[in-house]
């Protein structure tokens, strides 16, 4: 008789972001795909709304000034202190390294002292793994589509850290895209909420904009065939902005007009990327993955050749801990540490490409 297979440990991971504008800590706590969110906390930074966008060095002092309480406040919050973790995952890259440098100091500090290693983990391999925290079945393979502020990726997930980049944005991530129209249509920073608010007030057809890098006749081999570029787009919106002669009745529609543009170029590519693999899942990430317009796109393209769509909820798809702490508890289990000179990086290449 064969021995039962031992089952996996279980490790309680604290995990910090800071590579932005939020100072976040979390606790989970699993093995495996089995991983359960023990705390998570969030403090996004109001301040960058007087200046119209995130000012690295106030970011960096916001984090200084909150690092601590934040961290303190996930550790109680999950009833766990520094010594009964098994490791402390910070973000280390991609982001404003100012603001990284905090959570990455202060990330290696804390486990000096508590004598727990240290692992480094990249911001967007977090994003890829927040759904997984909510949904049981957000796991590989799948084809994900990871939507941010500063990136957007469509990569093919054959097993966690087996990542193929299929296509990429060529100049303005998604969110960048949806900050800068509601910068031209009034609307404060950031802005992609407000411009799906307003985009449901539109009529879709006063206004039809270009679908960037969206022929009929690409096919798989072309080098535009998944790339996205949200730049010409956005001169298409400044274009509408300018001709409404009244902006206060057009702007709906040209938010209507912008997200419909924007929604029908990423489901696209999505489903050429399912296809090409065939996935029966699809996975979403990043802020701009809290856009029901494109949530429910991309379910009405997908659902009917029986591929389920999983997005996170808004609390975990914009930044936040608890996906760099997940993120961190697969690359600790892979065995990887990080030694006390774990640097903060601005641009760093993720991790797993194939
Ligand atoms: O992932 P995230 O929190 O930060 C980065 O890593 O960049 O994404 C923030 C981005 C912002 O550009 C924000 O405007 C966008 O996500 N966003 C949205 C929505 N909610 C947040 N974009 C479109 N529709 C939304 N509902
Ligand atoms: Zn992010």
């Amino acid at each position: 008789m064969s021995a039962p297979a031992a089952a996996s440990p279980r490790c309680r991971v604290l995990g910090i972001e800071t590579s932005c504008d939020e100072t976040s800590a979390a606790v989970v706590e699993g093995a495996g795909d089995d991983v359960t969110l023990r705390s998570l906390v969030i403090l996004s930074q109001d301040v960058h709304r007087l200046f119209g966008g995130v000012v690295p060095e106030i970011a960096s002092r916001a984090h200084l000034a909150s690092i601590e309480p934040v961290v303190a406040r996930a550790l109680a919050d999950a009833g766990l202190t520094l010594a009964e973790l098994d490791a402390v995952a910070v973000t280390h890259g991609p982001g404003l390294v100012g603001a990284l440098l905090v959570g990455v100091s202060y990330g290696k500090a804390i486990a000096f002292g508590a004598g727990v290693p240290v692992v480094g983990v990249h911001h967007m391999e977090g994003h890829l793994f927040a759904t997984a925290l909510e949904h049981a079945d957000a796991v590989p393979p799948f084809t994900a589509l990871l939507v941010s502020g500063g990136h957007t990726l469509l990569l093919d997930v054959e097993a966690w850290g087996r990542y193929r980049l299929l296509g990429a944005t060529r100049d303005d991530a998604a969110g960048e895209a949806f900050d800068k129209v509601a910068k031209l249509l009034g609307l404060p920073y950031p802005g992609g909420r407000l411009v799906e608010q307003l985009a449901r007030e539109g009529n879709p057809a006063r206004y039809r904009l270009p679908r960037p890098m969206l022929r009929g006749n690409q096919r798989p081999g072309d080098d535009d065939y998944f790339d996205v570029s949200f730049s010409g787009l956005k001169t298409a919106v400044l274009g509408a902005v300018k001709a409404a002669p009244d902006l206060g009745a057009a702007k709906a529609h040209i938010a209507r007009a912008f997200q419909d543009a924007l929604v029908e170029t990423l489901v696209e590519k999505t489903v050429r990327a399912v296809r090409l693999h065939d996935r029966d899942r699809v996975v979403l990430g990043g802020g701009v993955a809290c856009n029901q317009a494109l949530a429910s796109a991309m379910r009405s393209r997908l659902e009917p050749r029986g591929v389920r769509v999983f997005t996170p909820s808004p609390r975990l798809a914009t930044d936040n801990a608890a996906m760099i702490a997940r993120a961190g508890l697969f690359r600790f289990e892979q065995g990887e540490r990080a030694g006390l000179e774990l640097n903060a990086y601005a641009s760093l290449r993720m991790p797993g490409l194939v």
